[in-house]
């Protein structure tokens, strides 16, 4: 997603003939594997209309933006770029509006400027959104005062109220979600193509609601020293530096449903192989990863880079399968793994998992979600993630891999550009007496601008081992915000 991008046919690549490419595999061979974390649709004729309709609607990204994001990430896997994946925990139906999408972009943007600048290095930018909207559940179903109906499973699938209409899976869905992704994502080209992402206008990122937050003030400054730099370069250079305006964003969300990832699953002229073109880069979550089940088998296939969440309980054994079958080649940027342990269970289920791959010389990127294992509940009921335990776990991971003599290359975050409550602590230190007054997460609670950025000031300080990035010296090479 950017201009001046690379054409199709410049992003040809020959089949390679020596590697049998997913054998006896197609888009609908994860039939014949067990589906997890499906709904059953009450009218089979209704999902055979829906599935036609949605496999003849155009896609939402292309093979070459595909192959693009997979060669950044080939870099990450290298050390020579740091991804930021981050996002709502869930997109809904309703949240497609301009203000919620513009403020999300806003704090990756202003996080991926702390990145490069303290880390030196490009960014790959991610976002979880244009089609997040399928969630996993621990149960097929919620009883509420002695009455039973389906969990809600994100709004690609059923609707959140308590009632057996709303909660009754509906395909159509599946045609709303791709067009409200469809919306998203056209809404997001269209600001960075407008120059949103300008280098030359940091301003355009500030969130009206933080001008008085002590982060936003050091981020100023931060981008002060940037502007004087590029001043700088344009002076001698003699005249503008245009690559500045350019910026590249992907998408991603979690490939749940398989009957929408299947239907968007399309081959395209002048490459081989098989596209998911609802995405740019699809994850499977935790509990749908295992080597022999149907989101494993749906994911093999498909040539967009891929991603495996991974959990505390996967053996050194599990992982080297998953690995195999998803990256028989060991193809750059193919895979990234994206483990999400817990503060308390990092230390000790991660270093085997990194010594295996490592031994057995297997090429991933690491990725840390330090989001999904420390969610807790409070004594209100509020669904909650401490923000010590957020930065705990990060940053045992980055010493687990500088001890293990592994790279970790990226964090995925869920996170949110609206003044929300949701993550205790933090630079506003909020309490449990906070959650209260802006809790709008339907689902897991996301860090706010303020625990955002701190989390990038932090991952700077753990890269760079130095003090504040944003009290270091402005440095005019960083020009890829
Ligand atoms: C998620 O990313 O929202 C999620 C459900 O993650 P995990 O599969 O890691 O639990
Ligand atoms: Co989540």
């Amino acid at each position: 997603m950017r201009r001046n991008m690379t054409g199709p046919m410049s992003a040809n690549e020959p089949r390679p003939e020596a590697v049998d490419i997913a054998p006896e595999w197609s888009p609908a061979s994860w039939r014949q594997r067990v589906a997890l974390q499906q709904p059953s649709y009450p009218d089979a004729g209704r999902l055979e209309a829906v599935r036609a309709e949605l496999s003849r609607l155009p896609p939402l990204v292309t093979s070459w933006e595909i192959l693009a994001l997979k060669r950044q990430l080939a870099e990450a896997q290298e050390g020579r770029r740091f991804l930021l994946q981050g996002g709502d925990c869930a997109e809904s139906f309703d949240d497609c509006e301009s203000g919620l999408i513009s403020n999300r972009l806003k704090v990756l943007l202003q996080m991926s400027l702390v990145l490069v600048h303290g880390l030196r290095m490009p960014v790959v930018r991610v976002g979880r959104f244009a089609g997040q909207y399928a969630k996993p559940r621990s149960a097929d179903t919620e009883t509420r005062d002695g009455v039973s109906l389906p969990s809600y499973r994100g709004d690609l699938i059923n609707a959140a109220a308590f009632t057996a209409e709303a909660r009754t899976p509906d395909p159509r869905r599946m045609i709303e979600g791709h067009a409200r992704s469809a919306m998203t994502m056209n809404f997001v080209r269209a600001l960075i193509d407008g120059g949103f992402a300008d280098l030359h206008h940091p301003e355009y990122w500030d969130l009206a609601w933080v001008r008085h937050s002590p982060l936003a003030q050091e981020y100023q400054r931060l981008v002060d020293a940037i502007g004087d730099a590029v001043r700088f370069m344009e002076t001698l250079a003699g005249e503008a530096i245009h690559n500045l305006n350019r910026v590249e964003f992907y998408t991603s969300h979690e490939a749940l449903l398989l009957h929408y990832e299947e239907c968007l699953t399309r081959q395209v002229p002048r490459q081989w192989g098989w596209f998911n073109l609802s995405t740019h880069f699809p994850w499977i979550g935790m509990r749908t990863a295992d080597a022999d089940g149907a989101h494993v088998e749906y994911l093999r296939g498909v040539r967009n880079p891929v991603a495996v969440k991974i959990g505390p309980s996967v053996t050194p054994d599990q992982l080297l399968r998953l690995i195999d079958v998803l990256n028989p080649a060991d193809e750059p940027g193919r895979l990234t793994l994206i483990h999400r342990m817990g503060r308390e269970k990092i230390g000790t289920a991660l270093p085997r998992l990194l010594e295996a791959v490592r031994r057995e010389g297997r090429r991933v990127l690491w990725v840390a979600d330090p989001m999904h294992g420390n969610t807790e509940s409070t004594g209100s009921g509020y669904k909650t993630r401490r923000f010590e335990n957020i930065r705990g776990e990060l940053e045992d991971a980055f010493d687990i891999h500088a001890a293990a003599g592994t790279r970790l290359g990226g964090v995925h975050l869920e996170l949110t550009g609206e003044d929300v409550t949701e993550c205790l602590g933090g630079a506003r230190e909020l309490t449990e007496a906070d959650l209260g007054r802006a809790y709008r997460s339907s689902v897991d609670p996301r860090l706010n601008y303020e625990q955002s950025m701190e989390l990038a000031m932090l991952i700077v300080r753990k890269r760079m081992g130095s003090g504040s990035p944003l009290r270091s010296a402005p440095s005019a090479g960083s020009a890829d915000p």
